[in-house]
């Protein structure tokens, strides 16, 4: 089973070709960061527009890079949300446009679903019916959630964020120390650089949820919106330039320290139960967080997986790819037709 995917739920415009839920035939990303970096962050209306622009190209590259041409594609994946909704339009209008062409199924991909199937990309010796069940923890741009795994899907919310996602502290904390856009990379690098007890940024554990969370336990979850506060004010009793107290790579790695150790703390504490932990989406990327992962799973004895690189931030070779698992119960092509973009849509709650 040859599966296109289709990804436009952000800034990556992004087509891909997979074989049988497994193996990557082709994938490919076009980044939209330099048109988004002059702004520190990403331009709904300009993430559209490029969409329209590059997506055509994208999928015919994609589509060549396979070997198989359109005659080998037997169905047709685009992530439907949660993401930008006039992004994730862009998608599905050609998505749908290619269904019909081909007289192929459609089917519609939850990303957070589709990052945590990441791990099973390009990775033979490792399938969903011999890992499940298992906890994924996604860290990304938008989210940051603890998911049960019983099967695909099958998923249990057990905890999140409950404010600022791992991804826009990284990214908010670089647009503070002025390392520019994407953070999380910069931030990463300066860091290297630096001292993790220069500052003791606070650390994001929750102790009471606001109440439109209810059925989540606080220990489970995370809250990042303190500590950009905490390093503003830093920086307006220290402004950078203004001598030692300011130093942008000891800062950069004692605000990365803050947000790893939150992080690294939570896993162990909802790992408690699991011997498999996997870690998707782009801040799983991030060194520090997977050193200290690494140390903390060994410790425990828990098995941690992680994607390969290229499939850690957003791609469509995780969509195809899961779709694998999903066209068997999928829509009519006619069903599929009405399929719609859903920003908010959520994962196991
Ligand atoms: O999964 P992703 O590509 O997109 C979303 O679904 O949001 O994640 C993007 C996020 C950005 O916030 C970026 O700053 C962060 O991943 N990121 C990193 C690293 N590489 C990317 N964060 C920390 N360290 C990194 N090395
Ligand atoms: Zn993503």
């Amino acid at each position: 089973m040859i599966v296109l995917g289709i990804e436009t739920s952000c800034d990556e415009t992004a087509a891909a070709v997979v074989r049988d839920g497994q193996t990557v035939l082709s994938s490919i990303v076009y980044t939209q960061i330099a048109h988004h970096r002059p702004y520190g962050g990403v331009v709904p209306e300009i993430a559209s527009r490029k969409h329209v622009e590059h997506l055509p190209e994208v999928i015919a590259e994609a589509v060549n890079a396979s070997g198989l041409g359109w005659d080998g594609i037997d169905a047709i994946a685009v992530t439907h949300g949660p993401g930008l909704a006039s992004s994730l339009l862009v998608g599905l209008a050609a998505a749908k446009g290619l269904a019909i062409r081909l007289n192929k199924p459609l089917i519609g991909i939850n990303h957070l679903e589709a990052h945590i199937y990441s791990i099973f990309l390009d990775a033979p010796d490792r399938s969903p019916s011999t890992l499940c069940p298992f906890l994924a923890l996604i860290v990304s741009g938008g989210h940051t959630c603890f998911i049960q795994v019983d099967r695909i899907g099958a998923y249990h919310l057990l905890g999140r964020t409950v404010d600022d996602a791992a991804g826009e502290a990284f990214d908010k904390g670089a647009n503070l120390l002025n390392l520019g856009y994407p953070g999380g990379p910069a931030i990463d690098k300066a860091a290297r650089q630096g001292s993790l007890e220069f500052v003791t940024f606070p650390r994001g554990f929750v102790q009471k949820l606001h109440a439109r969370m209810p059925g989540l336990i606080p220990r489970n979850c995370v809250s990042f919106s303190g500590l950009k506060t905490a390093l503003l004010y830093h920086l307006k009793a220290h402004p950078l330039g203004s001598g030692p107290n300011a130093d942008v790579n000891n800062l950069a790695a004692s605000y990365q320290e803050a947000i790893v150790d939150t992080l690294v703390q939570r896993s162990s504490h909802v790992s408690e139960s699991t011997r498999t932990m996997a870690v998707v989406g782009g801040v799983s990327l991030n060194k520090r967080l997977r050193e200290k992962l690494a140390a903390m799973a060994e410790k425990k004895n828990l098995q941690l997986v992680l994607s390969a690189p290229q499939y850690c931030t957003d791609n469509a070779a995780m969509v195809a790819g899961l779709a694998f698992h999903k066209l068997a119960d999928g829509p009519s092509l006619a069903q599929a037709m009405t399929l719609d973009a859903e920003p908010n849509l959520g994962i196991g709650e």
